[in-house]
């Protein structure tokens, strides 16, 4: 279960003080809580292609080379997606005769060739895109959702999202198809993998009507109580099936919560510092949670350093498959953490586009560059971590600090508002460390083809596959690509 834009600090479990999420605060009380889990990059597409390919964006393509350490994903004129050489976990599952479903937001290319049927997933039903909109069909079309190869509508046409209201029922379609899924399989005897890539709680955030103006925390906490019930209703489903103890379920969040959007449309990244698109804790530190009844012991709390990368190499393993071995693979197999309380030695490597940005050993984290976003842009009122300034750590000019690295001690200091002095034995100690890791990770670096550099409006959802049945189908203007432009 894979969230959208939600924070560290947006569940009960926590610490949320306004403890509206009971389902999801049970569910880790049944199984194992992560405190220090990690996506892989602060921004959505590429912590999608990461997490279903278990490697670095910088490996998979999806980063862009148009200018140092931009984020960049994929809007509706990307020409880029997910490449057929990347192996997708629901690939390898197949061969283990597994059925793959993905609900919800895909997010690795909306052009024919990375459709997610072509990448291993047997159904879908869910949008290609972010639910961005309404638009006009004459500059921009509106974006589709599918029903596995074919559109079967647009959003704001036939998949309405009251924008003045937030209302939008788009998560009980997504329960009704996961539930719905679920069952199935059980019936047929199938073993499953069901990625329920659900996007509520991303801007324009939306819950639907019993939900609306049931949360202390406006819209945002009204979708996150739809969510977390919802989870609650399929955790329900696998142990009515009597599955619940064959069925290995995690849930985490593509990246750290939007505080450009927050505090009506954005969640909370609790103590970490700033948020999406910034390669601090705020923008890359993820609620996650492991549950699997009888396998997975109630209410364990691990302090394992993990990653969306590790839940490909761990699917893997607990299906009973090996990872590919033609290839880097960043993710480990967490299932000794999961099912003997055990930890792993591992850095956490954080990326920014091209650059690695900052690296974690232990409880040390350095800053090999920061960046929050430009000053032309903060000027403009964008501002990635509101109310959080701290000089020398979240500027607005892009900071090499590769000489003598920015030093946090993350047990002291979670929200990274105090360097350590470059003359104390811990800095002197700590930075040889890190230093011989991130040498050894830069020798074996092999950058892939970066995806995300070329834009193109002819590309967009014009005329998806399946318009015709529904006389959908838009008109692309004429071809004409440029380098994609990307601000932060
Ligand atoms: C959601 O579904 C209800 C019940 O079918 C309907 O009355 C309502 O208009 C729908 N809302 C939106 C925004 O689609």
């Amino acid at each position: 279960m894979l969230m959208d834009d939600m924070g560290w600090g947006d569940l009960g479990v926590y610490g949320q003080p306004a403890r509206e999420t009971p389902n999801l605060d049970r569910m880790a009380a049944e199984g194992m809580v992560f405190t220090d889990f990690y996506t892989a990059n602060p921004l959505c597409s590429p912590s999608r292609a990461s997490l279903l390919t278990g490697r670095l964006p910088i490996r998979n393509g999806f980063y862009t080379t148009n200018a140092h350490a931009r984020n960049a994903y994929t809007p509706q004129e990307i020409v880029g997606g997910i490449p057929d050489s990347e192996i997708l976990l629901p690939e390898l599952l197949k061969k283990a005769n597994y059925v793959n479903k993905i609900v919800g937001k895909w997010h690795l290319g909306h052009r024919a060739q990375y459709h997610p049927l072509r990448h291993g997933f047997d159904e879908w039903f869910g949008s290609p895109n972010c639910h961005f909109g309404p638009y006009d069909n004459k500059e921009t079309p509106n974006l589709p959702l599918y029903r596995n190869m074919d559109m079967i509508g647009r959003y704001y046409e036939d998949f309405p999202i009251d924008i003045k209201t937030g209302e939008a029922n788009l998560t009980q379609l997504y329960l009704k198809e996961a539930l719905n899924f679920i069952g199935r399989q059980h019936n047929d005897d199938r073993p499953f993998f069901l990625y329920w890539a659900i996007d509520a709680t991303h801007a324009p955030v939306y819950a639907s009507k019993k939900f609306l103006g049931t949360s202390q925390r406006g819209l945002y906490g009204d979708a996150v109580r739809e969510i977390d019930d919802s989870v609650g209703q399929i955790l329900a489903h696998l142990q009515n099936l009597g599955i619940a103890e064959k069925t290995f379920v995690f849930l985490t969040s593509d990246n750290g919560a939007a505080l450009i959007s927050a505090p009506n449309e954005g969640g909370s990244n609790a103590p970490f510092l700033c948020g999406k698109q910034t390669t601090f804790e705020g923008g890359m530190r993820e609620p996650a949670i492991a549950w699997w009844p009888g396998h997975i012991s109630a209410g364990q709390v691990s302090h394992q350093l993990g990653s969306v990368m590790d839940l490909f190499t761990t699917s893997l393993s607990l299906a009973g498959l090996g990872r590919p071995h033609d290839r880097e693979i960043d993710g480990i197999d967490l299932s000794p953490v999961l099912l003997q309380g055990k930890t792993i030695d591992r850095p956490v490597f954080y990326y920014r586009g091209n650059e690695m940005m900052a690296v974690r050993v232990g409880l040390h984290k350095a800053h090999f560059w920061t960046w929050s976003n430009s000053w032309e842009e903060f000027a403009q009122g964008i501002d990635f971590c509101p109310g959080q300034t701290i000089s020398g750590v979240t500027t607005h000019v892009q900071q090499e600090h590769t000489m003598l690295p920015l030093l946090f001690h993350l047990g002291r200091d979670p929200g990274e508002k105090y360097p350590i002095r470059v003359t104390s034995a811990e800095y002197q100690g700590a930075i040889q460390q890190i230093l011989s890791i991130v040498q050894q990770h830069q020798k074996r670096m092999v950058p892939g083809e970066p995806q995300l550099n070329v834009c193109d409006r002819a590309v967009m959802n014009w005329s998806p596959p399946g318009c015709e049945k529904l006389n959908k189908c838009l008109t692309p203007p004429a071809s004409k690509p440029w380098k994609c432009s990307w601000p932060h």
